[in-house]
């Protein structure tokens, strides 16, 4: 991969980069269309990455339809598919590690110890092989996008991220590979995830700034729908990952909730468009 890459680069031409696990669904797509749209060239990597999972996560399940994956990206026209085996990413001699620093211990960070660390350890990696010059992640892993930059800043790497809005179903509610998991009573209860932050973010237009009353406006809506089990709701700063004293526009209220054994995020970026 790094060589065909490195020669692309050297005949002028640049590359865009979308890093997935696979099970390929719209979201991903829009990131590779964006990125086919920007680049000469564009590279997808699926790597189900075990440094990210926690030891009672999902890893050993999740879903790799490498077939279907190729068959969509084929579609839409990607240069190359970059699937490596574990042991070519973490060989046994492998033993470095990016440490995240403390924006990594809050949000999914504290639910999920360690996870941001092996993000950013095989987003590293990623990049070194694949040289883009552009890299494509979505809004809805929005503390991961907070890192990557973080990353790209404090290593001075020659790429630059683009954050692409969440792709979302009719009723609003974020798509993800760990939907199909939901039956049909917690399907419909996932769509009020969106809703309440939707309610929220017109709060906000409405002119409130009181960081309580907006995660408390998410809270309720969330507690009264069964099913819903809420992990967190939180009003923060899009860098620093703070709650401000007031909200402002550019502010992300972002949620993590469990339907039954299945862990969903969401966020909101307050007084942006397109909610
Ligand atoms: P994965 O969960 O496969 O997601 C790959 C990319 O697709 C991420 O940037 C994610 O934010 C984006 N994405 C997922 N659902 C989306 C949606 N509904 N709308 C827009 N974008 C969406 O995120 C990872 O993989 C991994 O952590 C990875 C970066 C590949 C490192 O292992």
């Amino acid at each position: 991969m790094q060589e065909q890459a490195i020669a692309w680069r050297q005949a002028g031409e640049d590359i865009g980069f979308v890093p997935t696990m696979g099970a390929l669904h719209a979201g991903h797509e829009r990131l590779v269309t964006r990125a086919r749209r920007e680049n000469q060239r564009v590279i997808v990597s699926i790597f189900v990455n075990p440094a990210q999972f926690g030891p009672t996560e999902d890893f050993a399940r999740y879903p790799r339809p490498f077939e279907a994956d190729r068959a969509r990206l084929e579609t839409l026209g990607v240069d190359a598919i970059f699937h490596p085996p574990v042991d070519q990413i973490y060989p046994a001699a492998f033993k470095t590690r990016v440490d995240p620093g403390p924006l990594a211990e809050v949000l999914e960070g504290k639910s999920r110890p360690g996870h941001f660390a092996g993000v950013l350890t095989v987003v590293l990696k990623l990049f070194n092989l694949a040289q883009p010059k552009r890299a494509y992640f979505g809004q809805k892993d929005f503390q991961q996008v907070v890192l990557v930059r973080q990353l790209v800043r404090d290593f001075a790497l020659p790429v630059r991220i683009v954050a692409v809005p969440t792709v979302r179903e009719p009723d609003g509610l974020a798509i993800s590979s760990r939907n199909v998991y939901l039956d049909s009573p917690l399907r419909a209860a996932a769509a009020s995830i969106h809703g309440s932050l939707d309610a929220a973010a017109r709060g906000f237009t409405m002119g409130t700034t009181d960081p309580a009353e907006l995660e408390a406006t998410v809270r309720h809506l969330l507690e009264g729908t069964p099913g819903v089990a809420i992990d967190y709701v939180a009003l923060v700063e899009d860098t620093t990952l703070r709650r401000p004293d007031r909200a402002i526009a550019g502010n992300v209220l972002a949620v993590a909730v469990k339907l039954g054994s299945i862990r969903l995020i969401d966020n909101v970026v307050l007084g942006a468009e397109r909610l």
